[in-house]
């Protein structure tokens, strides 16, 4: 369904307008999006396997940190890595410093575009991040603002979900996906589903395709799909 505000996710609940930020919000996410259980831990061993990021010691930034999925799941597999997590709410940033403890992670409240960390990093994640963001210009900002913090040859792993396709299968993926979410026992109060389902705005792979390489990206490799969620490999143009 398309609003003014972007497009909602199709949930078996009628959400009202106007929300505070996610209680339980990880119990809620793997219950809502299909695949999210494994996908900190696959993101974390891509960007683990690519060229830069593969150092010891290498800087990696987790770009909207939320709760800090990416960033248990970066402490477990690659505890050498040097972490800047950084996230515009506060909110999800204390929830994630409980998580992780405030040692050895360098901690931000800001957005990608106000980080002003050019060339920093050999790596980043950023997960269910661009879907929030419109485009209007507002997409390629982050996306420039992710390219800029990279070392060139660095590489994002960007999982997000991404606009429907116009397909006749269309109207079975959303009863498939109404059925994941009733099958995970998805049950939550929709006050907290509203920040991961309503006013979204998924684009397509043409678009995306294009605002990554006007960030300065190569295209992107598509590395995982679950549904209308997906993930691609990005690396930055020398
Ligand atoms: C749906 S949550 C995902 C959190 C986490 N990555 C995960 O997968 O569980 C999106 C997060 O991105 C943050 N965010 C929104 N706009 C951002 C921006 N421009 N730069 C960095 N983080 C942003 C939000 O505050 C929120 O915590």
């Amino acid at each position: 369904m398309s609003t003014p505000l972007g497009y909602d996710l199709p949930l078996g609940y009628d959400l009202p307008l106007g929300y505070d930020l996610p209680l339980g919000y990880d119990l809620i996410v793997q219950q809502l999006i299909p695949g999210y259980a494994s996908l900190a831990r696959l993101a974390v061993a891509l960007l683990a396997a690519s060229p830069r990021a593969s150092s010891s010691g290498a800087a990696v930034l987790v770009a909207g940190c939320g709760t800090g999925a990416e960033l248990v799941e970066a402490r477990a597999q690659r505890p050498d890595w040097q972490l800047t997590a950084i996230d515009p709410s506060a909110e999800m940033l204390a929830a994630s410093q409980q998580r992780l403890g405030v040692e050895s992670i360098s901690w931000r409240q800001t957005t990608v575009e106000d980080l002003n960390a050019d060339g920093c990093f050999a790596g980043a994640l950023s997960v269910l991040v661009l879907q929030s963001l419109p485009d209007d210009g507002s997409k390629l900002a982050f996306l420039t603002a992710l390219a800029r913090s990279l070392e060139p040859g660095g590489q994002l792993v960007l999982v997000d979900l991404m606009a429907p396709e116009r397909s006749t299968l269309q109207s079975q993926v959303e009863a498939a996906w109404m059925g994941f979410q009733r099958a995970s026992g998805l049950n939550a109060d929709p006050h907290d589903l509203a920040p991961l389902t309503q006013g979204l705005h998924p684009i397509g792979e043409a678009r995306l395709t294009a605002l990554v390489n006007a960030a300065g990206f190569g295209d992107p490799a598509r590395l995982f799909q679950a549904l209308g969620y997906e993930g691609f490999l990005l690396q930055r143009r020398p």
